[in-house]
C-alpha cells in the first residue's frame, strides 16, 4: 500500500481515496458538498479514532477523528495515524493522506513524524506467521511518501521509518513463542543486524561467562539446557569522547520461576520476559541507522529460567561479577541476577558512563501503575527527569519511583553480601519493585548516572489502541530515540 502525504488542494481532487484528519467542531482541510452535510449532520463528530466513510462516484473521503484541536498532541497524533493504515490496509492500494494540522504542542514535522510512525506501527501483525488460514496477504507493504516536501519533513519521514522499523522488529521479537525466540536466536538476529549496521558484536558463552566469574548471570543460566549467550553491541558516533550509554536489556526468553516454580496460570506470559532484551536490540538498530553523534553500547542478557537437577536452588549463595554474593532466597527474582552481571559487565569491560537497563523486573510494577504507565528508578534526577520529559513529547508514559535511603535494608543478608528478594516488610512482597531497584543499584558504580526501566507491565499489552495489534510494545524505544539522538 502507498500513502501519499498531502495537503496541494488540486491534487486532492484527483485522489481516489482522501484520508481527513477532522478536528471537533472545525472545518477539515478538504471539504466539499457531501462533507460538509455531514459535519452538519454530525456536529460533534471527531472524537480521537472515529471514523466515516463518505463516497461519491468520483472519490472516498475518510473523514477520521482527531479530537479537540486544544488537546492534539504527539500520541493523539500517532493514533490517527494508526487509525487511518489500519482501515485502508487490504482495502486499497493507493490512497492519500491530509496530515492534521501543526498546532502549539505539535510543529509540522513532529505531526509527520507521529502520524507516519502510527501508521507503520498499525501495520505490524504478529499473527501473520502462524495463522495457517491466512488472511489476505497486505497490499505489498507500506510506503508513504510526500510530494514536494520541504526538508524538515523529509527528514521525519524517513525518521519514521527507521524508528518504526526497529520498533516492529522489537515487537516481533518479543511476540516470538519462547520456542522459537531462544537465547541462540537472539544472537542471530543480533549478529545479523550487526552486519547489515556495521556495528560490533561480541558473544560471550555460558562457559566464558562463568570464566569471567558473571556468577549470578551463570546461575540462572544453568539450570536451561538451551545455550545461555551475553551479547555486547557497540555502536561509536562520537570517537573523541569518553562518553558512552550502557543499555541494558534482560532477556529472559521464558521466566517459569526456576525451583520457585510459578503458578501455572499464565506463565505462557513469561515468554515476554525477554523484551527488555529485544527493545536495546530494537534501538541499537534505530541508533545504527540513525547514526547520532554519541557512543551507545547495549548488552544483552539472555537465558531461560528453568527448574532441572542443575537449576539454582532457594538458599544458594553466589558469586557475582561484581564480587558482591547473593544468598538467592527466591529463584524467580533472577532478572536481578542477571542484570547484576550484565550491569557490572558493562561498566568493567566496556565502560559505559551512562546507564539505563530495561527490564520486565517485577509483578509488584504492574500492581503499582498498571499497563500504560513505565516505572522510573534513578540515582540521578536530572537524568532521569530528562528521560521523562522526553517521554512527554513522543507520548511515552513513565513515572519517577523512590529510591532513597529507607529501603537499603530491605535487601541485607544474615550470611551474604545481599539477598534477592526483600526483607523490609510484613511480606517479600513489601516494596517489591522498589527492593529490586535496590537491588540492581548495588552494583552500579557511584558517579554513574543510571535509570532503571521496571517494563513488567507496559512491554507487552494484549488491549492496546484498537489500531496496534495485541503483544509487545516496543516500550521505551520512542523515547531513548530522542534521548541519544540530540
Ligand atoms: N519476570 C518476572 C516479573 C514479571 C511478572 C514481569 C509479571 C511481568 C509480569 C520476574 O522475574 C519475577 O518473577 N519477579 C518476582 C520477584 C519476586 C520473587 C521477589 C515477582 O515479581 O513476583
Ligand atoms: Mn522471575
Ligand atoms: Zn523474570
Amino acid at each position: 500500500m502507498r500513502i501519499q502525504l498531502s495537503t496541494d488542494q488540486e491534487s486532492l481532487k484527483e485522489a481516489k481515496i482522501i484520508a481527513i484528519p477532522v478536528f471537533v467542531g472545525l472545518p477539515p482541510k478538504f471539504e466539499n458538498q457531501l462533507i460538509k452535510d455531514f459535519l452538519k449532520d454530525n456536529p460533534k463528530f471527531g472524537i480521537p479514532n472515529e471514523i466515516q466513510l463518505l463516497f461519491n462516484a468520483e472519490q472516498s473521503f475518510l473523514l477520521v477523528g482527531a479530537g479537540e484541536k486544544e488537546k492534539f498532541n504527539f500520541e493523539i497524533c500517532q493514533n490517527f495515524g494508526g487509525t487511518v493504515s489500519k482501515y485502508l490496509i487490504n482495502r486499497f492500494k493507493d490512497a492519500t493522506l491530509i496530515p492534521p494540522a501543526e498546532s502549539e504542542q505539535l510543529s509540522s514535522d513532529q505531526v509527520i513524524y507521529a502520524c507516519v510512525l502510527g501508521a507503520e506501527i498499525a501495520f505490524h501483525d504478529p499473527s501473520s506467521k502462524y495463522k495457517t488460514e491466512r488472511e489476505p496477504t497486505k497490499l505489498g507493504g507500506l510506503q508513504i511518501f510526500l510530494e514536494k516536501a520541504r526538508g524538515e519533513d523529509k527528514i521525519a519521514i524517513k525518521k519514521a521509518s527507521v524508528v518504526s522499523l526497529g520498533i516492529n522488529m522489537a515487537r516481533l521479537l518479543g511476540d516470538l513463542p519462547p520456542n522459537e525466540a531462544t537465547p541462540a536466536y537472539f544472537v542471530e538476529t543480533a549478529k545479523k543486524i550487526a552486519h547489515d549496521f556495521k556495528i560490533k558484536i561480541t558473544v560471550i558463552d555460558e562457559k566464558m561467562a562463568h570464566k569471567k566469574g558473571m556468577g549470578a548471570f551463570v546461575a540462572v543460566a544453568k539450570g536451561s539446557d538451551e545455550p545461555s549467550f551475553i551479547i555486547a553491541l557497540e555502536y561509536v558516533g562520537n570517537p573523541r569522547s569518553k562518553d558512552k550509554y550502557g543499555l541494558v536489556g534482560k532477556g529472559l526468553t521464558f521466566d517459569s520461576g526456576g525451583i520457585s516454580i510459578k503458578p501455572s496460570s499464565g506463565m505462557h506470559e513469561m515468554k515476554y520476559d525477554m523484551c527488555g532484551a529485544a527493545n536495546v536490540l530494537g534501538l541499537m538498530q534505530i541508533i545504527a541507522e540513525l547514526k547520532p553523534r554519541v557512543n551507545v553500547s547495549a548488552v544483552l542478557a539472555l537465558t531461560e529460567n528453568l527448574p532441572s537437577g542443575k537449576a539454582l536452588k532457594p538458599g544458594d549463595i553466589i558469586k557475582s561479577y561484581s564480587g558482591k554474593t547473593v544468598e538467592t532466597i527466591n529463584t524467580d527474582a533472577e532478572g536481578r541476577l542477571v542484570l547484576m552481571d550484565a550491569i557490572t559487565f558493562a561498566q568493567k569491560d566496556l565502560n559505559a558512563t551512562k546507564l539505563i537497563d530495561l527490564a520486565t523486573l517485577t509483578g509488584a510494577m504492574v500492581v503499582a501503575l498498571g499497563n500504560k504507565i513505565t516505572g522510573v528508578f534513578s540515582n540521578n534526577k536530572e537524568f532521569s527527569d530528562k528521560l521523562i520529559s522526553l517521554g512527554e513529547t513522543v507520548g511515552e508514559k513513565f513515572w519517577q519511583m523512590p529510591l532513597g535511603e529507607e529501603f537499603k535494608d530491605m535487601i541485607k543478608s544474615d550470611i551474604a553480601d545481599i539477598t534477592n528478594i526483600g526483607h523490609g516488610g510484613s511480606a517479600s512482597s513489601t516494596a517489591g519493585s522498589i527492593t529490586a531497584a535496590k537491588f540492581i543499584e548495588s552494583v552500579v558504580e557511584e558517579n554513574t548516572p543510571w535509570i532503571h526501566l521496571d517494563i513488567a507491565g507496559t512491554a507487552w499489552d494484549l488491549k492496546p489502541n484498537p489500531y496496534s495489534a495485541p503483544g509487545a510494545t516496543g516500550v521505551g524505544i520512542k523515547t531513548l530515540v530522542e534521548l541519544l539522538t540530540i
